[in-house]
C-alpha cells in the first residue's frame, strides 16, 4: 500500500461510542502516512435520540428481503442532526491526535442514487410507500480531492437521487462505492463483532464467492448488508475488505477480523 493510497474505514453506528482511546491512537498513527476517509454510521445515536426508531415498524423490507429504515423527511432531519453531532465528535477525537478533518455529506454531490423501491412489506402486505432511500449508482471522487496524509474526510452516507431528493442509503454500501471510486486497495468495516460467524465459528479468510453464497442463507440484518457491501467493493476493484472490531492497522494486516478477497 503506497502512502498516497487512501484507506477507507466505515465505523458502525453500533460501535462508534465504544471505541477505546487506543483505537483512535492507532487510526491517527495510520493516518499520518495514509489519507483517510471515515464513513460513519448512526444507528445507535439515532435510537438514543428517539427510542421509537428501535421498534420493528421503523424498518421496512422490500420484495427481495432487503431491509432499510423507513425514511420520512422527519427521519432524514433526525439523521442529519445526529450526524452533525457525530462529525463534531470525530473531528475532536482525530484533531486531538494531530489529524485534520473535513466533512462531506454524501448528498452534497458525492453519492448519487437511483429512484427507490416503492413497494414494501407492511403488516404482511406489499404496500406502496414513499420511502426516502435509494440504491447507490455513483460516487464523484472530485469531492474527495483534499485527501492527503494527516487529513481525514468524514463522510455522512446520505445520497441524492435522480429526482434531486436527498435520500438515506446504507453506510456499508456507501463506503464500498467510495472505496471503489477512489481506487482504494482495502476497505475496513469496523463493527461491534470481531468476526463474521458461520455456523457460530469465526471466519478469518473467505472469498467473495463463498460470501455471496453464505450471505442470503446465514447472515441477518447488519451483517447481511456488510457482506453485500464487501462483494460490491471487490467488484469495483478493491483488493480486500476486512470486517472486525479491532484497531484498523491490525485489521489491515490480517491479524484479526474477517478478510474477504476476490478469490
Ligand atoms: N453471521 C454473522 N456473523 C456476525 N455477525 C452477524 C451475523 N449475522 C448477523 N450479525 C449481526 O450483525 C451485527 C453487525 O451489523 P450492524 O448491527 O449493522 O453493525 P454496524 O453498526 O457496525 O453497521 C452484529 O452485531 C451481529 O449481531
Ligand atoms: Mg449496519
Amino acid at each position: 500500500m503506497s502512502a498516497t493510497t487512501p484507506t477507507v474505514v466505515k465505523l458502525g453506528g453500533s460501535t462508534l461510542h465504544a471505541m477505546p482511546d487506543a483505537w483512535w491512537d492507532d487510526l491517527a498513527e495510520h493516518g499520518r502516512t495514509h489519507p483517510l476517509v471515515l464513513v460513519h454510521g448512526w444507528s445507535r445515536p439515532l435510537r438514543l435520540l428517539r427510542p421509537e426508531y428501535s421498534e420493528p415498524s421503523a424498518i421496512l423490507r422490500d420484495r427481495y428481503g432487503n431491509q432499510s429504515r423507513w425514511t420520512t423527511p422527519e427521519v432524514l432531519a433526525d439523521i442529519k442532526q445526529v450526524s452533525a453531532a457525530l462529525t463534531e465528535q470525530l473531528d475532536g477525537l482525530l484533531g486531538a491526535r494531530g489529524i485534520s478533518t473535513e466533512r462531506v455529506v454524501g448528498s452534497d454531490g458525492l453519492v448519487g442514487a437511483a429512484a427507490g423501491e416503492r413497494w414494501w412489506w407492511k403488516d404482511k402486505q406489499l404496500v406502496e410507500l414513499d420511502n426516502l432511500v435509494g440504491p447507490i449508482t455513483d460516487v464523484d471522487p472530485t469531492l474527495l480531492k483534499g485527501l492527503r496524509p494527516g487529513h481525514c474526510v468524514l463522510v455522512t452516507p446520505l445520497a441524492r437521487n435522480t429526482a434531486g431528493q436527498e435520500v438515506n442509503t446504507d453506510g456499508d454500501r456507501a463506503a464500498a462505492a467510495v472505496s471503489g471510486a477512489l481506487g482504494a486497495t482495502a476497505l475496513v468495516l469496523v463493527t461491534d463483532v470481531p468476526h463474521l460467524l458461520i455456523d457460530d465459528r469465526p471466519v478469518h479468510r473467505i472469498t467473495a464467492e463463498a460470501v455471496a453464497e453464505f450471505r442470503d442463507k446465514g447472515a441477518t440484518g447488519g451483517m447481511r448488508k456488510k457482506l453485500r457491501a464487501a462483494g460490491e467493493a471487490l467488484e469495483r476493484g478493491v483488493q480486500r475488505v476486512v470486517i472486525g472490531s479491532a484497531p484498523v492497522t491490525d485489521l489491515l494486516a490480517g491479524r484479526t477480523g474477517t478478510v474477504i478477497t476476490p478469490s
